[in-house]
């Protein structure tokens, strides 16, 4: 389509001043106001005489006038929509600009919440584990009866199945019923047969027993860890639980024995001491005479790695576990376990960590 130039002048001073003030318009309400009073229905347009005398001219001039109308409609709308455009592109700079947040300022103390001491210390192994080229694994927290007591070699009746007070659940009413997961060594049973060794994991996670009194808690926190491997053995382990647990107390050299015992998941099995000071007022761990038990560990028995489709002729492997909250409190002088869940904000205040510091072994887990 040409370009039709308008041929009255009157309509052409019209349209240019329209577009000064569409241009001349700062902001988006008063470019509307523009808009409407140029091209509304009784806009200055609409209005002008001009255009009013249509009905009575003849076909010729009709066409003139109309095609007047179409031009200036179109040159009008055009300069609207192109300021419109520029306008909305400044104004949303404008609201970015204001509404700008340095997301690289501290935070005030204020809005600031604080980290427990039990996420804080799992962390704090996590980030001790991955060192050692551990990577975390994770399970349900309601379990089968499969995967928390007879994969484990802990077949019904079995007297271990007693000593973890268990939490049992309805389900669909029939036996086995699940369970609220007794210890964290169901996952080991479904990292061994979900993957392939060589296997290497630490599973941190909440556990659940029917226990309450000054050191139990129904729920508490394990870790538990696992390595499969072909040739892997129970001086592997000791060298592996003594520089972790030294790591995490900060410690070069930790007095550490292992005390035989019995787990029916593992062969032989083992509690694990760590050397202390019982003082008057305090704990002092790594020297002194006394002995605390931290862990239970030991080689996987044959029969686990059978009821989890690996040959207990070619794969070997051993576990441990520990409780969370037990190494928290030794290594944090926290007295008393069920503060710990009391969700009292002032024990948080005192107990907490800063929530923007993540342990690191670089920055130390010890401080
Ligand atoms: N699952 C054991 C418990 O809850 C701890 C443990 C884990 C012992 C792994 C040995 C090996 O008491």
């Amino acid at each position: 389509m040409t370009e039709h130039s308008i041929s009255n002048s009157e309509i052409k001073d019209l349209v240019s001043q329209g577009l000064e003030a569409a241009s001349a318009a700062a902001t988006s309400a008063a470019l509307q106001d523009v808009r409407v009073a140029y091209l509304g229905k009784s806009g200055r347009l609409a209005a002008h005489p001009y255009f009013q005398t249509i009905k009575d001219a003849n076909p010729e001039q009709k066409k003139i006038i109309g095609a007047d109308r179409t031009a200036a409609t179109t040159a009008l709308n055009a300069a609207i929509d192109a300021r419109k455009a520029e306008l909305e592109v400044a104004e949303l700079n404008a609201r970015l600009a204001s509404e700008f947040t340095d997301v690289t300022l501290p935070a005030t103390p204020a809005l600031r919440g604080s980290i427990h001491p039990i996420t804080q210390v799992t962390e704090e192994l996590i980030a001790i584990f991955a060192d050692f080229g551990f990577s975390v694994a994770e399970g349900p927290e309601i379990e089968d009866d499969f995967h928390n007591f007879s994969a484990l070699n802990i077949p019904e009746s079995h007297p271990a199945r007693q000593m973890h007070d268990t939490f049992y659940l309805k389900g669909d009413g029939k036996e086995p019923f699940p369970v609220l997961r007794t210890h964290t060594s169901p996952v080991q049973v479904r990292t061994m047969v979900s993957q392939k060794p060589p296997i290497r994991i630490i599973a941190p996670g909440t556990t659940y027993r029917s226990d309450s009194d000054m050191t139990h808690t129904p729920m508490f926190h394990q870790i538990e860890g696992l390595v499969i491997e072909k040739n892997v053995h129970m001086g592997h382990l000791k060298g592996l639980l003594h520089d972790a647990l030294a790591a995490f107390f900060g410690l070069e050299k930790l007095p550490m024995r292992f005390r035989a015992s019995f787990f029916p998941f593992t062969e032989p099995s083992a509690e694990v001491d760590i050397g202390c000071k019982r003082g008057k007022d305090a704990l002092v761990i790594g020297e002194g005479s006394d002995w605390l038990e931290v862990a239970g560990c030991g080689m996987v028995h044959p029969n686990v790695l059978k009821n989890c489709g690996l040959d207990p002729t070619e794969w070997q492997g051993f576990a441990f576990g520990c409780g969370i909250e037990r190494l928290a409190m030794l290594k944090y002088n926290i007295p008393d376990l069920r503060t710990m869940f009391a969700g009292d904000v002032r024990w948080l205040k005192h107990y907490g960590f800063n929530a923007l510091d993540i342990p690191s072994l670089i920055k130390g887990v010890a401080a």
